[in-house]
């Protein structure tokens, strides 16, 4: 049996800031970010929207794409590092929300290469018969972790939710799915206090210590050595040739990295899915957000073979080839 993606949905919280705004509140440029990382604007939930709230928004409508009945559904997973609380699993809120019943639901923290890792762990789940269909949801609210007065960080995040429905296909389908980690590096990308290493005190408030850290120029050398590896065991596992990809979808952090990547693989400008310029980076939710929206848009058909590939915290890097 072979796993595929059956439907997909996005969700982008209707609140929007763009540098302009940003001007007035850090020491930076509008020209600034738009030449060093391409955004333009980016979305930010209200106070009163949290990530279970943005991911069943695009899981209904993964689910009415798929075709499915939500009752058909038998396990839930969210891809989150901005959970609503540090636990239980938003997952859990998200299977509740969406009237579920005791359907089975956790969460992986896998950062920005999150949708990928879900990606190989529905479909080895489908693939073994264990579950036929499954939810897989990436959402991220990285508003609540930014040090708004850090130009380094702020003018990169934004929040939003991603959803696909994992199910048996027929044909074509997750042709494959590379998934890494390397927990030496954790410090180059990550939130100090909040965890058992950290707990929250005045101290770590007073500190800015839960806040997320981020060694920019350090990641972005390890995600343009890391991306175009896994994307190349993803393509030989695949036995499909970059030539034969339709459209490539890459973590959306910077399209300098995009750009560069997808020049080593000749992937044209017109087989680059690519949404930063008015979303930002949103972690988890960027891969399966950018899917979604060219899918509605009819820009990706059916049977068309895209590639994806994502690096972000843990490290975690990873790529999969899918035929749509
Ligand atoms: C963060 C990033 C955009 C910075 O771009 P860069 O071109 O590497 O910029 P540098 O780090 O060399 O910084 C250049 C200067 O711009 C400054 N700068 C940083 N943010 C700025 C901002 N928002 N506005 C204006 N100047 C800024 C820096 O302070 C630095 O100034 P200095 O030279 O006086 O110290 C880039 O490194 C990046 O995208 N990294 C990877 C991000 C990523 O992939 N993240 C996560 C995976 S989830």
């Amino acid at each position: 049996m072979t796993a595929g993606i059956l439907g997909t949905g996005y969700y982008v919280p209707e609140r929007i800031i763009t540098n302009k705004e940003l001007e007035k509140t850090v020491d930076t440029t509008d020209e600034w970010i738009r030449t060093r990382t391409g955004i333009e604007e980016r979305r930010i939930a209200a106070d009163n929207e949290f990530v279970s709230d943005m991911g069943v928004r695009a899981a209904e409508r993964a689910i009415q794409s798929a075709g499915i009945r939500k009752e058909d559904i038998g396990l839930v997973i969210t891809a989150t590092i901005t959970g609503d609380n540090p636990w239980p699993a938003s997952a859990a809120l998200i299977q509740k929300k969406l009237g579920l019943g005791n359907t089975p639901a956790f969460d992986i923290s896998a950062a920005c290469s999150g949708f990928i890792y879900g990606i190989d762990i529905a479909r080895s789940m489908v693939e073994s018969g264990r579950y036929k269909n499954i939810l897989l949801v990436a959402a991220e609210k990285l508003s609540s972790v930014t040090d708004w007065s850090d130009r380094n960080t702020c003018v990169l995040l934004g929040d939003g939710a991603g959803a696909a429905v994992i199910g048996p296909v027929e044909t074509g389908g997750i042709l494959s799915s590379v998934i890494y980690s390397d927990g030496a590096s954790r410090e180059m990308l990550y939130q100090p206090a909040g965890g058992s290493a950290m707990p929250a005190t005045e101290e770590t408030v007073k500190n800015k210590m839960h806040y997320l850290k981020m060694d920019g120029a350090e990641i972005y050398k390890l995600a343009v050595e890391k991306m175009p590896q896994a994307l190349d065991e993803a393509l030989k596992t695949a036995k499909i040739t970059s030539e034969e990809v339709d459209f490539v979808i890459f973590h959306q952090a910077n399209i300098r990295i995009i750009k560069s990547i997808a020049k080593r693989f000749k992937w044209p400008d017109e087989k680059n899915i690519i949404n930063i310029q008015r979303y930002g980076n949103t972690s988890a939710a960027t891969i399966p957000i950018a899917l979604a929206e060219a899918v509605e848009q009819g820009r990706i058909k059916k049977g068309d073979i895209v590639a994806m590939s994502a690096f972000g915290a843990g490290l975690t890097w990873a790529g999969s080839i899918v035929k749509i």
